[in-house]
């Protein structure tokens, strides 16, 4: 049984481009519930440790500077099957490769300005969210 939450990101490109509000809806549309949410800018060291994972990949010094280009929304989702269900609903990490109908494919610039942030496991989704988040932010 997978748990109910996941988290994810409105990425600067969605901010840049005025796309925010349809991003939410699009994910209020699908049956998720917002537990947490947070207007923000991601400092040089948060997004370091954020994707400290991919430190080793070649674009890590890309995806850092273009994290912290401008600011972000994160949030906690709640839904059944939320992990997965959110994976779907945004698309391939690629736009190229994404869905017709997907946050990606109708949203995302590019491999790098892909729009959205999704959690890729129950385990990831909560270390994610209690990085940006304090318990008393999360309902
Ligand atoms: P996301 O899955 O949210 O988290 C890791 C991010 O790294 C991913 O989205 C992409 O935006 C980015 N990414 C993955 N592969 C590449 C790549 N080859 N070049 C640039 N950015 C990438």
């Amino acid at each position: 049984m997978s748990t109910n939450r996941t988290f994810t990101m409105l990425k600067p490109d969605a901010l840049e481009s005025g796309q925010a509000g349809n991003i939410i809806q699009m994910i209020l549309d699908a049956g998720f519930s917002i537990k947490a949410m947070k207007y923000t800018r991601l400092s040089e060291d948060q997004a370091k440790k954020f994707y400290e994972v991919h430190a080793e990949r070649p674009f890590y010094g890309e995806l850092v500077e273009y994290m912290t280009s401008g600011p972000i929304i994160a949030a906690i989702l709640e839904k059944e099957n939320a992990v997965a269900d959110f994976r779907t609903l945004i698309g391939a990490t690629n736009p190229a490769d994404a869905a017709e109908g997907t946050i990606r494919k109708k949203y995302a610039e590019s491999l790098a300005k892909n729009a959205v942030h999704g959690s890729d496991s129950d385990d990831n989704a909560k270390i994610e969210g209690e990085f940006h988040f304090s318990a008393a932010e999360i309902f």
